[in-house]
């Protein structure tokens, strides 16, 4: 008898930790075994045989620049990110403006895009290695990675090849498909699930800005008048939200930048998940994160940089993924700002 309440005891203590554990993934915070949503046709070194140095070309370029420029790492993931979640990534953010309407990087979403001149150069020394093989998107895809990588000196993530160029990149597109810093974060989640992406994505991604920098305007309603009664956004920390007000003064000045993790803005690291548990996301976008339980979960598990930079490697496959044109699809553009003839 008293064995067999041992061992329904001993049930019972099992069922309750899952159900506490939620998700069943061992409760310790580890995503090891979340698995990548497909690789969308891409593969491992796609170019080995029809252009072997390309992937090294690239990465010596970029760590060649960002030697003397650390900003570039924040640059250049930012327009990876804007090229993937508009019209997959194809290189469509690279394209100048052709015919009537604008083209995505024109777009008011863009808020000062830098960093396109370092992909024309990559592209120049790639063309002259192996003509018409590498595509634009790909090139995107290696650069940022190296560029956040460098000071590691290893890959931070694998990026899958095989990537064609697209030819159409319209304003209309891109303010469409990117999510805005005010954005609240059931419509965060409906995005990014449109590019099949999910909530650890939404909330891993989101640790990019941990590097890089902000205009005021992306966050400077929070600052003033917020509810109408003359105050801060109560999801800023108040003292936080004071320092803000003192770099962004009203009348707000569309010039001024300030970092997004001022204690590291050049390090890629998982501060920007301490910053948010302290109420100093910058963005509405940020701190909506906090407004849902699991997503909050998730934030907290990515306190611990281990799980940040596992989770944040899987996600950047996920997005470099998203609807990209492979096979004969679409083209290798020869010149990246503009469609082949
Ligand atoms: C979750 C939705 C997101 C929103 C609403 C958002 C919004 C923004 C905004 C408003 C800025 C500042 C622009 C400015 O004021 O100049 C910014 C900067 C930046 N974002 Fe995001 N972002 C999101 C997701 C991402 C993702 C997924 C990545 C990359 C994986 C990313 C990488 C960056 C980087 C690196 C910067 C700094 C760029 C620089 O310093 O040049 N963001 N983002
Ligand atoms: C971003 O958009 C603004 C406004 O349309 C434009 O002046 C600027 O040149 C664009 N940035 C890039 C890199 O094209
Ligand atoms: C989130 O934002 C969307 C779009 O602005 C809005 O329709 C929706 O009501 C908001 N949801 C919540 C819970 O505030
Ligand atoms: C703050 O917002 C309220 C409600 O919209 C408005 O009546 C008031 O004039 C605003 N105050 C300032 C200083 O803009």
């Amino acid at each position: 008898m008293k064995s067999w309440f041992y061992f329904l005891l001993f049930l019972y203590l099992i069922i309750v930790s899952v159900i506490v554990d939620g998700d069943g993934d061992g409760g310790d915070g580890d995503d090891e075994d979340r698995p990548t949503k497909g690789r969308g046709g891409l593969e491992r070194n796609f170019y080995r045989t029809s252009c072997p140095k390309a992937e090294s070309l690239i990465r010596d370029i970029t760590w060649n620049r960002v030697k003397n420029d650390a900003n570039l790492g924040a640059r250049l993931l930012r327009i990876h990110y804007h090229d993937c979640f508009v019209k997959g990534c194809d290189g469509s953010i690279l394209l100048d403006t052709a015919g009537n309407e604008k083209s995505e990087k024109e777009a008011r979403s863009n808020l000062s895009l830098l960093g396109f001149e370092i992909i024309d150069e990559i592209k120049t020394e790639v063309e002259k290695e192996c003509p018409g093989v590498v595509s634009c998107a790909d090139i995107v895809a290696l650069a940022a990675r190296d560029t956040v990588s460098y000071p590691f000196q290893k890959s931070m993530w694998d990026v899958f090849t095989g990537r064609r160029d697209g030819r159409i990149s319209l304003e209309s597109d891109a303010n469409v498909h990117l999510p805005s810093p005010f954005a609240n974060f059931t419509s965060l989640l409906q995005l990014f699930a449109s590019k099949n992406l999910d909530i650890n994505d939404l909330v891993a991604l989101s640790g990019a800005h941990t590097i890089g920098v902000a205009h005021c305007g992306s966050f400077s309603r929070r600052l003033y008048n917020f509810t109408g009664k003359g105050d801060i956004d109560p999801s800023l920390d108040p003292i936080y939200g004071e320092q803000l007000k003192k770099i962004c003064p009203l009348p707000i000045n569309g010039a001024i930048t300030l970092d997004m993790d001022p204690q590291s803005s050049l390090s890629f690291d998982n501060d920007y998940f301490n910053m948010l548990t302290k109420k100093k996301g910058l963005f509405i976008s940020d701190a909506a994160l906090l407004t849902d339980r699991r997503s909050a979960r998730i934030v907290r598990q990515l306190q611990s940089p281990k799980s940040f930079f596992r989770a944040f490697a899987i996600s950047m496959i996920n997005m470099g993924a998203i609807e990209v044109l492979t096979g004969t699809n679409g083209e290798i553009r020869k010149n990246c700002r503009v469609v082949n003839p």
